[in-house]
């Protein structure tokens, strides 16, 4: 069965634990120089309708580093639902290419394109989640914790809006057993339909979800506090009343921090709003990892990329190979 990497809950913990577990094998290959070139003359079709920084330089060079070749489309640039069909679309691409990498604004654009893509579909962001980021992002916590932390000890707290990211994070916690807070008021809490959706995770991983508007609290036993953007692409009418909502109370600064341990770490997707969901001094302190996690969206899309593609390419023998340049070199004369 064609699998896609469109909703972390569609992996088991075993699956997310291998990926990442590949992910530190690339990286330290990468390190060394010595990234293995495992996609030769493979393509990756990246679809972008809304601009990215990491997502789309981590998947292009990521293919580039294992050997394979990255194309960037975007609306304007092919007939992404104009003048063709997301079927169309899909269907065309997935015969020209290995793996497609999506970035939509709505996750039925990616369900869309899973549905008819006969290849793998790698969601880079949509309304509903960004499960590349958070894979990412407990690799990052893995990376951060003493080597005999069992992930059911780890705790992440959440300061902010239900973010897609919020989301996603909730969802890998649920699956790998991390315990999850998040702390927003009520209103800009994870919505009782995706709390729903993890139910069965938390039952069968042991992960704690904790909901409060207490930012202070829900810090003070936090290995790692993460936040996001409190307004998004669409939500300007909104601002003023979000950031009522927000500021100051739900801002990472350096008092909220002083309510964590002082191991906790500051982690962040970004783009970040400097001086709104966080201020400069957390983002660039001592206890900030987010240019780890940045980086390691590099290495986590390696993984995927190795994970989804390498298994479905065809590796000819050097005689096949030899047999089909004759064929060519005699047709030619
Ligand atoms: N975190 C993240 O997905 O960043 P980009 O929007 O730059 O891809």
């Amino acid at each position: 069965m064609l699998r896609h990497f469109v909703q972390i809950l569609d992996f088991s913990s075993e699956e997310l634990q291998k990926i990442m577990q590949l992910t530190a094998l690339l990286k330290r290959a990468d390190k060394e120089g010595a990234c293995p070139r495992l996609l030769q003359g493979a393509s990756l079709g990246m679809i972008f309708e809304e601009p990215s920084t990491r997502t789309r330089v981590s998947f292009e060079v990521a293919m580039t580093k294992l050997g394979g070749h990255a194309l960037y489309l975007r609306p304007g640039e092919i007939h992404l639902g104009v003048r063709e069909s997301m079927k169309d679309t899909a269907r065309v691409v997935s015969r020209m290419v290995d793996v497609i990498e999506a970035r939509t604004l709505k996750h039925q654009t990616v369900l869309d394109l899973a549905k008819y893509s006969t290849v793998p579909v790698i969601n880079g962001l949509t309304d509903f989640n960004h499960p590349t980021q958070v894979l990412c992002d407990v690799f990052t916590m893995i990376e951060h914790s003493p080597a005999d932390r069992k992930l059911q000890d780890i705790h992440l707290t959440f300061v902010g809006d239900a973010t897609n990211v919020c989301v996603s994070l909730m969802f890998i916690c649920a699956r790998l057993g991390i315990s999850f807070t998040q702390a927003a008021p009520e209103k800009y809490q994870v919505s009782a339909e995706h709390r729903a959706m993890v139910a069965d995770a938390c039952a069968e991983s042991g992960a704690k979800l904790t909901f409060t508007d207490d930012p202070a609290a829900a810090v003070s036993n936090a290995d790692f506090i993460y936040t996001d953007l409190w307004w998004w692409v669409g939500q300007e009418d909104e601002i003023p009343e979000r950031r009522a909502a927000f500021m100051p109370k739900y801002q990472v600064n350096a008092e909220l921090l002083s309510k964590a341990p002082s191991t906790a770490r500051f982690m962040h997707c970004l783009p970040a709003s400097r001086g709104v969901e966080a201020t400069d001094e957390v983002l660039d302190g001592p206890q900030s990892i987010i240019y780890d996690q940045s980086e390691n969206r590099l290495h986590t899309e390696k993984a995927l990329l190795v994970w989804f593609v390498y298994p479905r390419l065809k590796r000819p023998s050097d005689a096949l190979m030899e047999h089909h340049r004759g064929l060519v070199e005699a047709f030619l004369g």
